[in-house]
């Protein structure tokens, strides 16, 4: 076992040197205001993970992928702060929260507000999400204070088997073969019949967005980084490059440019008038299943028609604070937070910020170690799961391995099957309405790195 040991960490004479300012963790002080707002803290907790990811994805781009430094205290973040007390929405893209925000101000509610911004995100940040790929959201009732979740992560074709992928791992990522059926729209339409209003139209929540493909879409710093870093990849392909690719320049588009989308623009307006199913078993199925057949993709009109969304009540997870966390069943690693988070209850705060960090640290890769043994609830049976969250001692028993002075390199040691490796790139909403409806989004296409993007395939007809 590689252990290592972590001297300065433990030292107690530290805490005094580096003393817990009332404002420094965010968990904390947040959690003495909303104690009993269940939705609230959700929220906070989501956000502090989209805040996490963030700042990880800027310090990486930053400054040379070095770390920082538990035991210094980081800057403030460089996100705006907002405080909103009717409505609120946290997108990735540029123009897309104020669009979720417009929903509502016309009558519609957290769930209509989620739709249309998740579409503006699908457009502003092509490379994280979009029609082609799925989400996991869980929506919560205001009124009942129930929470459901919501699983529209694409599927495999009918067609697909256990070992397609075995040879040629890289085909898993890059290629027709990578296409999996699209739950985005399909689950889009399934929410907002079920949880919509019914005081605005399905088609209202597609104008902003279909006005953005056709005007001009201006392109983000981060966009920029990932063209860059694709560029061989959007100037070999004709529609990426009509959208991406300056041809005064010979280079990508830079940041504060624009591109336009017209072809998305028609497939949504098709959407807007005929519904999801023009996608799903409609007018635009065949031309879609075709286009898939031609970059050796095996989805059928079939597979489409028989795509379905996943609508279960979460399961609550209750924390000491009195706080509680609502989950959906894998492959959502929602069971993978309350997990860390049950862990965690009770040892934070540490006696000073860098056994904040480590402790956090810690439980965060027993969590992960856990993550290896899960799959889709449908195919792997995760019972055991459940059942280790559920079991006071056995978390007690995860925590006694928490040392304050080691840590180690070894994935078993963590309870993992397989070393994961660092993978990020999907886009997370949050829409709270003044109803309390509070929707939280998860949006992704397949993989994200340095070589693809989504499939990296684009079908002609959208
Ligand atoms: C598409 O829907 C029609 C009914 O509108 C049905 O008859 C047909 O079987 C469906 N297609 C598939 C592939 O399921
Ligand atoms: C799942 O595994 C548990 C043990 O971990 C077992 O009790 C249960 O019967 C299994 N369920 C199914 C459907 O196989
Ligand atoms: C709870 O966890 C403990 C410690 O791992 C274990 O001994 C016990 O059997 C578990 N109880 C249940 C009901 O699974
Ligand atoms: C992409 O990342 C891999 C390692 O993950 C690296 O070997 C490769 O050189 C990178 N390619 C580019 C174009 O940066």
């Amino acid at each position: 076992m590689n252990k290592i040991r972590l001297d300065g960490v433990s030292a107690p004479e530290r805490s005094s040197s580096v003393d817990i300012s009332e404002n420094t963790p965010i968990l904390r002080s947040t959690k003495k205001k909303y104690r009993s707002k269940t939705c609230i803290v959700l929220l906070v907790v989501v956000v502090l993970i989209a805040a996490i990811s963030v700042l990880f994805v800027y310090t990486r781009n930053g400054s040379d992928g070095e770390k920082p430094d538990p035991e210094h205290e980081l800057p403030p973040s460089f996100m705006p702060m907002g405080s909103y007390s009717n409505v609120g929405v946290v997108s990735n893209g540029g123009p897309c929260a104020q669009i979720g925000v417009d929903v509502m101000a016309k009558g519609g509610n957290a769930v209509d507000a989620a739709i249309a911004t998740m579409l503006c995100d699908g457009v502003l940040c092509p490379e994280y999400m979009g029609i082609g790929g799925g989400f996991l959201m869980s929506i919560y009732d205001g009124k009942t204070k129930k929470v459901t979740t919501i699983n529209a992560r694409e599927s495999a074709p009918a067609a697909a088997t256990a070992e397609m992928f075995v040879k040629y791992p890289e085909k898993s990522i890059l290629g027709g073969l990578a296409i999996a059926v699209p739950g985005e729209l399909k689950g889009y339409s399934t929410i907002f019949k079920s949880y919509g209003s019914g005081k605005v139209s399905w088609k209202s929540l597609f104008e902003p967005t279909i006005e953005l493909c056709e005007n001009g879409i201006q392109i983000s710093d981060r966009l920029e980084i990932n063209m860059k870093n694709h560029e061989e990849l959007i100037k070999n392909d004709p529609f990426l490059r009509r959208a991406f690719f300056d041809e005064k320049t010979g280079h990508v588009k830079k940041s504060g440019e624009h591109y336009t989308l017209p072809k998305l623009a028609e497939t949504l307006k098709i959407v807007s008038v005929e519904g999801a199913e023009a996608i799903y078993n409609g007018s635009l199925t065949k031309q879609l299943v075709e286009d898939i057949k031609k970059v050796n993709g095996i989805i059928t009109e079939k597979d489409l028609a028989n795509y379905e969304v996943e609508v279960k009540e979460s399961m609550p997870v209750h924390l000491k604070s009195g706080h509680t966390i609502h989950l959906g069943p894998p492959p959502s690693s929602g069971v993978i937070l309350a997990y860390i988070l049950r862990i965690l209850d009770g040892i934070l705060p540490a006696p000073n910020p860098g056994l904040d960090a480590h402790r956090f640290v810690e439980a965060f890769k027993f969590g992960f170690g856990e993550r290896t043994h899960l799959g889709d609830h449908n195919f792997v049976n995760v019972t055991n799961i459940y059942d280790k969250i559920t079991n006071d001692s056995y978390i007690d028993s995860i925590r006694n391995k928490i040392s304050d002075t080691f840590t180690s390199l070894d994935p078993k040691y963590y309870g993992a099957d397989y070393d994961s490796s660092e993978n990020h790139g999907t886009a997370n909403i949050v829409v709270t309405d003044s109803n309390g409806n509070t929707v939280v989004g998860t949006s992704t296409l397949n993989i994200y790195d340095n070589q693809s993007h989504g499939c990296s395939v684009i079908t002609r007809s959208a």
